[in-house]
């Protein structure tokens, strides 16, 4: 940090700041319009452009007045810096030939650039064509193994839903071509080009501009929190929530073993140790009994994940934490707009993380949102996630200038997501009416056969109300599991698991600590079988998932009857 032009401070990015009231637009460029720096040397992002200048060279005038005293230096260096000048002359056309060179190149106008870029174009082709036919390459037996179980490209904990190879086609058993009904599909609403549209038009692309507003206005109205800010993903929004506790080396945060890596990842991000622990099996959620017997003098916090949007019990939580000054945060990346007890998921604890990932009820490609209720941890966050600034007081213009004040990264999340957010964040009812009625569909239409096949249902209980973001089967065992998952894709229908325990994952004995096994866990996650969950599902589609699953016949039933 240092003295900016005209002494004003600058931030990290050697950004001057402007005074206040003369530049108060959002837009950094116009901060720095005003600055007394001429247009012409302002870059296309408002920063002072010296690099183009380089480091000012000396000029060759000056040069020679340096240290030469009196006038004997005159006749004798004429030729000198005659010739420096030539030297000068020849340097600067060099620079110009490459400039042009380069010019010419960007913009294609070489015979040879052609020839490279057509070059290029098919090497990225080919290299298209190997990723997509994974069963011509190398690792293509075992992807394609795996996206034939719907794993994907999912490892410990991963999203466990893309398709990886064939197209969304497949031949099912009697060797007819279905149409395979994918698992999960991002929804497309009729306004997300046109926003994205305004925000390329504006000029406002990096965050909170005019989208990021609408987005948070939405969010609340949904959700009820109080403070939101959205971020790049959910995964960042853990990370500024474990930031926010202060945590230190040593420091212990009780997480599920039965959730997404982000959770975990996010406390060893912020150097905490995370400590495993049983889910209840009925509902995948953190057992409160086993986070009771996990609290240690260490243990500075507790990361419920609402698994499918299912509410934790978070009274029974509370109940554990409050005494023992344990903070609460929730993991509500799968539970926009549900809640427990009536009241909204997000705002159970001191602070929450929201997913808008493209596997989510609503997305923005990638993007998240911190909630929070504390006014507090709202201000502080808002400093983490601008590099460690105070610039959005600056812009509300509470404070004159803007300047570091605490620890920070990036979260924003930039207009153009927030843009796609918005148009998603409006059509929630829509998404929510469309997904409800595939859900019902599935619960109703799989009643009985659950009831006589030894597999079970998802079950919410009373308290709760789900968001249709999951539907899922529990195998009586993890034979059912691998073999339904086959059953399931030979019918033309991407079923798919989900969490790979994180007690037991290579990074998670590395990183965490696991007080007692959580066999629940490892139990819950052998027999789950997810089906397709989207909004947009035809009818026609939803019957065919239902034909697939009741019509299952196990192995070993199959070879009883043989
Ligand atoms: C429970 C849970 N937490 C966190 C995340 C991370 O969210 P993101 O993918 O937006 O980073 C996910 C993602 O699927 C998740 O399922």
């Amino acid at each position: 940090m240092g003295g900016g032009a005209g002494g004003r401070p600058v931030t990290e990015r050697d950004e001057a700041v402007p005074e206040v009231g003369e530049h108060r637009d959002d837009d950094d460029r116009d901060d720095l319009r005003g600055e007394g720096v001429p247009a012409e040397k302002l870059d296309e992002r408002g920063r002072r452009d010296d690099a183009g200048d380089g480091p000012r060279r000396p000029h060759a005038e000056e040069a020679d007045e340096v240290g030469r005293p009196g006038t004997a230096r005159a006749e004798d260096e004429r030729p000198v810096r005659r010739e420096r000048a030539g030297d000068d002359e020849r340097l600067r056309e060099k620079d110009r030939d490459e400039v042009v060179q380069r010019g010419r190149e960007q913009r294609g106008e070489d015979a040879e650039v052609d020839e490279r870029r057509r070059a290029r174009d098919e090497q990225v082709a080919h290299l298209l064509e190997v990723e997509q036919a994974p069963d011509e390459h190398e690792s293509g037996p075992r992807l394609a193994e795996l996206a034939g179980q719907g794993r994907g490209v999912a490892g410990s904990g991963g999203h466990g839903t893309r398709l990886v190879g064939r197209a969304a086609q497949d031949v099912g058993s009697s060797g007819v071509t279905l149409d395979l009904i994918p698992f999960s599909r991002p929804y497309r609403t009729p306004d997300e080009l046109r926003y994205l549209d305004e925000v390329l038009t504006s000029g406002h692309g990096q965050g909170d501009g005019p989208f990021t507003q609408r987005a948070n206005a939405l969010i609340t109205a949904i959700t009820g929190a109080p403070h939101r800010l959205l971020t790049p993903s959910g995964t960042h929004a853990l990370e500024l929530a474990f930031w926010l506790l202060d945590l230190e080396p040593g420091d212990e945060v009780v997480v599920p073993s039965f959730t997404f890596t982000s959770t975990a990842a996010a406390v060893v991000q912020v150097g905490a140790v995370p400590v495993f622990v049983d889910v209840d099996p009925r509902t995948g959620n953190m057992d409160p009994a086993a986070f009771a017997a996990a609290v240690t003098p260490r243990t500075r916090a507790v990361c419920v994940v609402h698994y499918g949007g299912v509410g934790v019990d978070v009274d029974a939580i509370a109940a554990i934490a409050e005494p023992n000054d344990i903070r609460i945060v929730e993991d509500n990346a799968h539970g926009l707009g549900a809640s427990w007890r009536g009241r909204k998921l997000g705002t159970l604890g001191d602070v929450a993380a929201q997913s808008f990932h493209a596997t989510k009820n609503v997305h923005a490609g990638e993007g998240g949102a911190l909630l929070t209720g504390s006014d507090e941890l709202a201000d502080r966050a808002e400093v983490i996630r601008e590099k460690g600034t105070d610039r959005s007081r600056f812009l509300r213009g509470q404070v004159d200038k803007y300047s570091w004040v605490d620890r920070g990264s990036s979260f924003l999340l930039s207009e153009l997501g927030a843009a796609v957010l918005t148009g998603q964040l409006e059509h929630f009812d829509e998404i929510q009416r469309l997904r409800h009625a595939v859900w019902d569909a599935y619960a109703t239409g799989l009643a009985g056969w659950a009831a006589g096949s030894g597999w079970s249902l998802m079950h919410v209980p009373a308290e709760a109300e789900h968001p249709a973001h999951v539907f899922y089967v529990l195998a009586p065992d993890h034979a059912g599991q691998t073999e339904m998952l086959s059953h399931l894709r030979s019918r033309g229908v991407q079923g798919t698991f989900h969490y790979v325990p994180l007690d037991t994952s290579a990074a998670g004995r590395r990183f965490g600590r696991t007080p007692s096994p959580c066999t629940v866990t490892a139990d819950f996650s052998s027999r789950l079988v997810r089906l397709p969950l989207w909004a947009g599902l035809t009818d026609a589609q939803v019957d065919r998932v239902l034909d697939a699953v009741v019509s299952f016949v196990p192995a070993s039933s199959a070879q009883g009857r043989a």
